[in-house]
This record gives C-alpha cells, structure tokens and sequence, in this order.
C-alpha cells in the first residue's frame, strides 16, 4: 500500500549536489527553474523539505511542483511539510512514547524484532519541570489544572518569564489560559504583555535549589522518568535532555537550534515542530518551526507529514535606522504593533530590508516569538551574519560555520539584508521604518498614557495646566515657575516643578531583554557628570542574572559611579523597600506645593507608591530613568538641551553619552550569550548526574508496571491482524451521543481536575486513590484508562438526548441515563457498533491528545455532522474514525432523526476520496453523507484502522524494510 523509494530511485535523485568535503544536498537550484530564487526564503525551504521527502505516497511530485508554483497556488494548494524534527515537553510527549512502546509490543507477538519500532523524525523530549509544578503545587489546588498541550507556559522555576514569581505556582500557573485565548486585545495590553526573554542565565541559586529537589523530583515522578529513561535507551531517533537543564523553548533555542541538520552524509536546513507554544521563537534564527498539538506531532513522529495550506508569505521589509534612544524592546513592541494592524492571520511573515541586520538575535528570536500577538503562523528571519555571528558565540565550531554557511549558500537560503537584488516576491509588503519607533516614557499617573520623549518637556508643562486628572496637577500659572532651594550634605540645591527625587532601575519582564540592562549601565559617565545626591537611586534586577551579566561585562562600576547601586532582587519588592527621601527634600516638596517626579523602569506602577509626595511617576527603559535621573527633571528636551555640564564646563547632552547599538549587541555577544551557553553546559552536566542516577529496565519491550496509574499500555493494537481487513461496514449502530453545533474538543475531551462523581473517579478509586491523588486529565493522559473515560465527561456537554449539560448520555436499548463511558462499554460488551450525531463545527478549540483516540476507544466508528473542523477531522481519520458529513441543508432535524433510530452504513470494495455514501436508518429512511477523506493517504488510514495501526502493520508486514523504523530518509547516497 506505501511506496518507498530506495534511495536510487528517489524521484529528485538527479538534483544531488556534493559539497566540497563530500556532504550531499539536494538542491533545488539544479531544477533550472526561474521561480525559485524568487520564492520567499521560507517556502524555499518547503519545498526542499518536499523534495528531499518526495515518496509517491505522503509527498508527491505534484507537491512539489505547486511549492515551486508558490505564486500561483498560494492559499490554495494542501502541502506537505516534513520538519527535520519534532519537540516534546514531558507532558505531550507522555501518549506518544507510550503509543510506540504499545506497537513495539504489538510487533513483537507479530514475531517482529521490537527494535524497529522507533520515530521516523528524530524526536527531542525535554523533561522540564512542568511534571513537578504540575503535578505538586496545582494539584491540590481548587483551580483547575491547564490544558498542556497548547497552552502557553507557566512562569516555571526554569525562569521562563524575568522576573516571574518563580518556584511559586501562581495563580496564573495554575489556570494557565489556553495558547488561543487570553492574548492583549489592545496595543496598550501588548504592552504590558510581559516579553519572553529568548535568552537568559538562569541564577545559580535557582539551580542549586533544583538540586536539592531532585530527590524529591525522582520520588515524585518516578514512574514517569523511568519510562522516558527507558525511552531514551532504546528508541533510536529519541533524543531525551535530562531535567533541570531549562524550559523548553529555552533548550531549543540554546541547545537543540541546528541551522542546518547534517544527517548520513546529507544536509539540510533544521525546521522544527513542537507542542511548546513557543516554538515559533525560533524562526528568529533562520529555523522554520511552529507548534502543534501533542497528537499532530506523534503523527509526524511516526513519518506523516503536517498538512498546510501553501501559505501567503507577507514580507515585512524593515527600513531607515533605529532611533538611538529606543531600546531593542521599543522595536519588538514597535514591529508587533505594527504586524498587528496590518491583519496578517494565518499568514507567514518574513523579513527582508536593509533594517533586519540592525537587530540581533535576541531582538529578532523575541519579535518571533510575539506572532501569536499578530496571529500569523511564523515570523521568520532568514539567516544571514548576525545569525552566523550568534552561533559563533554558542557550541558550533568554525568548520561547522563554514560548512553551514556554504551550505545555505549554494541552496540560496542565505541572505544578505543589504542586497535588494536577492529580494524575494511576497504575497504582500508591509514597509516599516524602523525611524518611526521613536521611545516612550508613560504617565505621570498611568501606565497606558505613553509621552513620547521627544515631547515630554511640553507634555508635563501641560500637565500643570490641565485641571486635576490622570493627566493634569492644575499648578496655577504664577506657581509654575516656583523653585526651593534646600540643603543637602552641606550643599545648596534647588527643587522645581517636574525634578527628578527617585530613580529607579528595575529590570522585570518588559526590560528582560539583556541589551536595555547593557545599554543603561554602558551609559558612559563623563567626568563630573553624576546623578545629584538627594535623588534616590536604585538598580534592582529582578534576579540574580543580570547582575551576572552586568558583572562579566565589567560596566558595573561605571554605573555605580553615575550614582547606581545594586540595592537588591525582584521586582516587586524593591520599590516598595527603598529608604525614604531626605527630609529636606520632603520638606522642600511640601513648601512649593512642588510636582515632584519618580523615574522607574518597571511595567507597572501605582500613584503615590514610591512616595506620597512624589505626585508623578513615569515608566521608562532603564537607560531613560538613569538619563533624567542625570538631568535631575523630566522637564526637558535631550535634543535641545544639554543633561549637564562637566567639571570644566563643557555641555553633555544625552547623545554623547548613549553607547551605539553596535557596542550594546558586541557587549551582548560576548558577555550574556557566551555566558548563557557556558551556563548550559553547567545545566547539562548536573541534569546529567541526576539523570544518570535513574535506574530502568534494558529490555526493547516497556515492562508496563500493572499497578501504575500514569503510565499504561494503551490498546490500540489489540488485534492487529498481519493482513489489512476489508472495509467494515457498519451494521446496526446506535448513537452515543446526540449533540449540537459548536461541540469543541474541550467537550470531547476536557482538562482539567477529574470530578469525584466522574466515570474517571471510580476507576481511580478501585485503584485505591484518594481523591487527593487523582490529579488532572492532562497529567494522566498517558493512561488510557483515565483518558477514555474521560472522553466527553464534560460538565459543558450538551447531549440531545438529555435535558440539561453534563457528561451523560442516554443507554438507548435500557433507556437508562449514564455516564457516556459506561453506556459506550455496554455497547461494547454487546458488540454495538456506535456513531455520533452532531451540528455544526464539530472539533473546533485547542489541539487535545485525546480527542480521536478516546471516541475510538469507546467504539465510535463514526461521527456524522454538518461540518467539521478541519484539523480535528484530520485527527479521526488518524485514528480510523469516519468523519462523515450530511449533504448541505441537511441535518439531524430537517431529516427528523431522533438519534434513537439504529444506523448502517454501507461500505463499497474500494473507497475513493470524498465519495458520498448512503446511511439507512432501522425506521426505513435513508440519507446521503460525504466521507471526508481528502486523499488516498486518508482512506489507507481508514482502512487500517488509523495512523497507528497502519504504521504497526507496516512494520510487521515489512519487517526490516519497515517504513516507520528508525531508518532516516534517503541518506545512503
Ligand atoms: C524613515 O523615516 C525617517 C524619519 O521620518 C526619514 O528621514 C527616512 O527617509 C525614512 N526612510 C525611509 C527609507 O523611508
Ligand atoms: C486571530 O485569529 C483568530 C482566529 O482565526 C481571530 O478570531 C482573531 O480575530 C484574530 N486576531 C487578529 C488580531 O487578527
Ligand atoms: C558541544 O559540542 C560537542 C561537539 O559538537 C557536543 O558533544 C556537546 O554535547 C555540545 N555541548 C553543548 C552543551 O551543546
């Protein structure tokens, strides 16, 4: 039923090239063809994936001829994508390894060596420490659990947002918001939105805690690491990174980012899909990647490509050059803004301009990260030197520069900014200047009323003439121009509307971003130029990283000598903790009725909190608080004006003071970059100790432990016959559920805490659990036990067949009202074949492991709606669930089904795709339905039973010429 081609007789064989040291490539350029070096560097290398994967059975000669007809087909032709690998957390990686562990079983009683069951895609599983703050701190909480699979991620102890509450589970943890819902609805909430930081230390202290808690760790989730220990011995292809090395998108950034993967002698570039909301981080190093549901990427594990509709690529060009006084933050919320408006949804964006190669890596990882911001797919920045010179500071090696280098350049996948003769088409150009981003300070009294600094000095004289209001003091005319004088340490200084009385530097999660610390302390302190005395200054960083960094770059004593010390750690507190102002300067306040003025780089801030004197309080990046620090009042314009005056009076304006970009991202480079992958290799080495330490079984079949209640051996195998059977009609079928338009996937398998009264609970139970034990559906996907009865026991559930919401259905032969998992096993028990009934949009929401695999489990062999959501009918055809939909203007009521009636449905010899068929009712009546199988791939699947049991078969069928062992793709050149 599958061709595979050996390697000689691969269709594209003819466009191998050699590189100098004798790696092999396909390259695309050998087609001859013009519209190539015209496609976006991005489908550039859609289409090498679709060539270097072309089988006749998954990728066709035809996809690759529509990549190549990018221009015409866009948004219109279905392709393939093949990414060089897949990325598991430990929660989503659970049911797929659990799944192969079953087939190997399966292959063995076929007396087929197990060995060859392995991942088709090399597969990163990254144990973080998502199993212990799951599993110890939400658990015994009221809030339910998160989704996991697509949610976005918890400020977890491996520091994934600065400055977050870490090793606490907050309540943000716990409810986690789903990846889809929940974003900023306004520039302003983007604003606020703390950022990512793509690279970062993570403090020591941290990871020695972590090491205290390993032992715990291990008590804790011992079943579930000795299995992926077990994983990671015997599956080739699976590559496991130990716990405690870092989050996720952290590892793949750092550790697993590739640029090019070099595999038996052939290369090609890395791409990457994952269930880690933010894969797509990694776009910003040239690396294609997006993420997808724990169930879409098992499929690609197993060799099935991801499905996607030949995307627009809209090319964001970059132009003009960044306002010396915006920082890398001003230019990621500036662009996102920008991407925002322009309505790019479900498109690909890549960057082109000469601007690009003005930001780093870290600018251009954090500005793809933020795309679900502006909700296109990726936000991808080809390669070019910035990238090369990124990677030289990391792990790889001047020859493995070189190769990459010569490698993407004789495939045209590299690119120099600079060239507009090498400028792909784009389905559209959004220009953005990059000039336009001028910086922002916010305030005097909230957060979302932004001043740009060019107009600051006339926006706070208009605040003392508005009346009294969030943006208005109402100082009469004749009091504006008041001035106090005071002593201070024996000195005479003088206060006026608008001085400067506290400055503070914090860095928490708007100014994670290395670059803004390094461009505040690089601040150059001329001589005599110093923050006067009275001003309460202080540089807290919200951990003990960026005093690292701020160390190993050697600025921090010029800073101090500006007049900034380190008081302390974390964001929150160190505003509130700082000493009080000199009493001559409270004094001086109160005499004049004075506006006095707090500077802090922060994300927040309050009226009145630094101090009840302090009427107006502006947010600024941390270079901005330390220069208005230095001008003593925020009443001026650094362009016009000068900040000071040295010792022999010289005027200093800011600008000679400001280091370049290029001396910030070199201090970057080769301090906090270096460091960071110096820190890695510390992570590794002690992740590796502990990892070391776990014991696990050396069989090539799992010996599943009976008595664990995480991990099971699921049964999708059970029967697997050599041959494929002929296909099944279905005969007699009741239906178990009655439902509605609009039923999403959170219905058919909700997260979430498992009820006491559920299906899910009593099985729990006769295990002996307590309730306290039963932990969330999430954590317990990989036991099918759980998970099938957990398959629509949503409270949300609206089932015809019963009055009011809730998991219950109607047992149709006893009339008894039970819970859907016991009414479907007595279905079962009698040999009742099942279907469902529903509306429109069937499937819709958030990618769930569980949402085919449980209705199969159940026994639904097929669903039949009035449309269907198109990943989630991909995902039944996975599993051999028969996604059938009534013709238009037909449903349930317009044929007047009750649901209660039985229902067949003839099959014939050979199916084709999208062929219609007749279901009969036991009442007379009979209706025609499409089968939803888009292709023959989809029918092959049917007709096996699915995804898992065609790939098992093949394997048995096969033996060790198997399609899905750990052979890679055509390498033996
Ligand atoms: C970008 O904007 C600046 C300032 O508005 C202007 O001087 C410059 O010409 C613009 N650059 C381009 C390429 O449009
Ligand atoms: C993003 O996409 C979703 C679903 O496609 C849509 O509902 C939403 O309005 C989009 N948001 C933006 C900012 O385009
Ligand atoms: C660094 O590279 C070497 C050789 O390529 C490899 O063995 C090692 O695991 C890498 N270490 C890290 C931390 O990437």
């Amino acid at each position: 039923l599958s061709i595979n081609f050996s390697s000689s007789e691969h269709p594209y064989a003819h466009l191998i090239d050699t590189l100098p040291d004798g790696i092999k490539f396909y390259n695309p350029r050998k087609l001859g063809d013009p519209r190539y070096d015209k496609l976006p560097l991005s489908v550039r290398i859609l289409l090498e994936a679709a060539i270097r994967n072309c089988d006749g059975f998954y990728t066709k000669d035809e996809d690759v001829q529509n990549i190549l007809d990018w221009q015409q087909q866009q948004e219109k032709a279905e392709v393939p994508f093949s990414p060089a690998r897949v990325l598991l957390q430990d929660f989503t990686g659970i049911p797929a390894m659990v799944d192969l562990a079953a087939m190997r079983d399966a292959v063995a009683k076929h007396g087929v060596d197990p060995d060859l069951v392995n991942p088709k895609c090399p597969t990163d599983l990254i144990v973080d420490h998502s199993l212990q703050i799951d599993y110890s701190k939400c658990s015994n909480q009221s809030q339910p659990p998160p989704p996991r699979s697509t949610a976005v991620r918890p400020p977890s102890r491996g520091g994934s947002h600065c400055g977050g509450q870490r090793g606490s589970c907050s309540k943000a943890a716990c409810s986690d918001p789903p990846a889809s819902s929940g974003r900023p609805t306004s520039v302003q909430q983007i604003e606020n939105t703390p950022l990512l930081c793509p690279f970062h230390l993570q403090p020591v202290s941290e990871v020695e805690t972590a090491l205290k808690n390993q032992e715990m760790e291990l008590q804790r989730n011992k079943e579930r690491l000795h299995f992926f220990k077990w994983c990671s011995k015997v599956f080739k292809n699976v590559n496991v990174v130990p716990p405690d090395v870092g989050a996720v998108h952290q590892v793949n950034l750092e550790y697993l980012s590739r640029v090019v993967q070099v595999s038996d002698g052939l290369i090609y570039p890395d791409s990457v899909v994952g269930t880690d909301s933010h894969t797509t981080m990694i776009n910003g190093l040239g690396i294609l990647g997006w993420g997808v549901g724990g169930i879409e990427s098992e499929a690609v594990m197993l060799g099935q490509p991801v499905s996607l509709t030949l995307p627009q690529v809209v090319g964001c060009k970059l132009v003009g050059s960044i306002n010396p006084l915006a920082t890398s933050i001003d230019i990621v919320l500036g662009i996102t803004k920008h991407l925002r408006q322009a309505g790019i949804s479900g498109k690909f964006v890549e960057f082109f301009g000469p601007g690009v190669s003005q930001l780093s890596a870290p600018d251009r990882t954090t500005i793809a990260n933020m795309c679900p911001e502006y909700n296109a797919t990726v936000s991808f920045f080809p390669v070019d030197h910035v990238t090369l010179k990124h990677f030289k500071k990391t792990n790889f090696t001047d020859e493995k520069l070189e190769l990459l280098e010569s490698y993407m350049k004789a495939v045209n996948l590299f690119r120099s900014y600079e060239e507009s003769s090498e400028d792909p088409q784009f389905s559209e150009v959004i220009e953005i200047n990059l000039s336009s981003m001028v910086p922002h300070v916010s305030g005097p009294k909230r957060p979302q009323d932004r001043v740009a600094v060019s107009s600051m000095k006339d926006d706070f004289q208009s605040c003392l003439n508005e009346k009294v209001g969030f943006k208005g003091f109402h100082i009469s005319k004749e009091k504006q121009d008041v001035r106090i004088p005071f002593l201070h340490g024996g000195q005479e200084y003088q206060l006026a509307h608008g001085s400067v009385v506290i400055a503070a530097v914090i860095s928490c999660t708007n100014n994670c971003n290395p670059s803004v610390m390094l461009t505040a302390v690089r601040l150059r302190s001329l001589s005599g130029l110093v923050v006067k005395p009275y001003i309460r200054t202080s540089l807290a960083p919200g951990s003990g990283m960026v005093t690292h960094y701020l160390n190993a770059s050697g600025v921090l004593p010029y800073f101090n000598q500006l007049g900034f010390e380190v008081i302390g750690y974390g964001c929150a507190t160190c505003v509130g903790n700082m000493a009080p102002l000199p009493e001559a300067v409270v004094d001086a306040i109160k005499k004049g009725d004075l506006v006095a003025c707090g500077v802090l780089s922060g994300n927040r801030h309050f009226e009145g909190r630094l101090c009840d004197c302090v009427r107006a309080n502006y947010l600024a990046s941390p270079p901005l608080v330390v220069a208005y620090a230095i001008a003593g009042t925020v009443g001026i314009d650094f362009e016009k004006e000068p900040l000071g005056w040295t010792s022999d009076g010289k005027e200093v304006y800011l600008r000679d003071i400001w280091p370049s970009r290029e001396e910030v991202q070199q201090t970057e480079e080769d301090t906090v970059i270096s460091a960071i992958f110096k820190d890695l290799r510390r992570r590794m080495e002690k992740g590796n100790t502990f990892w070391n330490k776990i014991e696990c079984p050396d069989s090539l079949v799992f010996p599943w432990d009976h008595k664990s209640t995480y991990i099971r051996s699921p049964p999708f195998f059970s029967k697997l016959s050599k041959d494929v059977p002929p296909p099944q009609s279905i005969e007699n079928a009741h239906a178990l559920l009655f439902l509605g338009d609009k039923v999403t996937t959170d219905h058919i398998s909700p997260a979430g805490s498992i009820s006491r009264v559920s299906a899910a609970a009593k099985y729990l139970q006769s295990k002996r659990l307590t309730p306290r034990e039963f932990n969330s559906y999430g954590a317990r996907r990989g036991n099918d036990a759980v998970m099938t009865r957990g398959t629509f026991a949503s409270i949300k559930l609206h089932n015809r067949f019963i009055g009011k919401p809730g998991p219950k259905t109607l047992h149709i032969p006893s009339g008894q009202t039970l819970d859907v998992f016991e009414a479907a096993d007595r279905y079962q028990r009698d040999g009742t074949p099942l279907i469902i009934l529903a509306g429109k949009d069937y499937g819709s929401g958030n990618s769930r492991d569980w949402v085919a695999k449980g209705p199969y489990l159940l026994g639904v062999r097929a669903v039949i709606a009035e449309s269907f959501e198109k990943l989630h009918k991909s995902q039944l055809v996975g599993m051999g669930i028969m996604p059938l939909q009534f013709v238009a203007g037909q449903n349930a009521e317009t044929l007047e089904l009750s649901g209660k009636e039985r229902f067949s449905v003839a099959l014939p010899e050979s199916l084709r795709p999208r062929q219609q068929l007749t279901v009969r009712t036991s009442k007379g009546t009979s209706f025609s339905v499409r089968a939803l199988f888009d292709s023959e791939v989809d029918v092959i699947f049917f007709q096996h039973g699915g995804l898992l049991r065609y790939v098992a078969r093949t394997v048995v069928e096969n033996g060790p010429a198997a399609a899905a062992t750990g052979e890679q793709q055509p390498t033996s050149i």
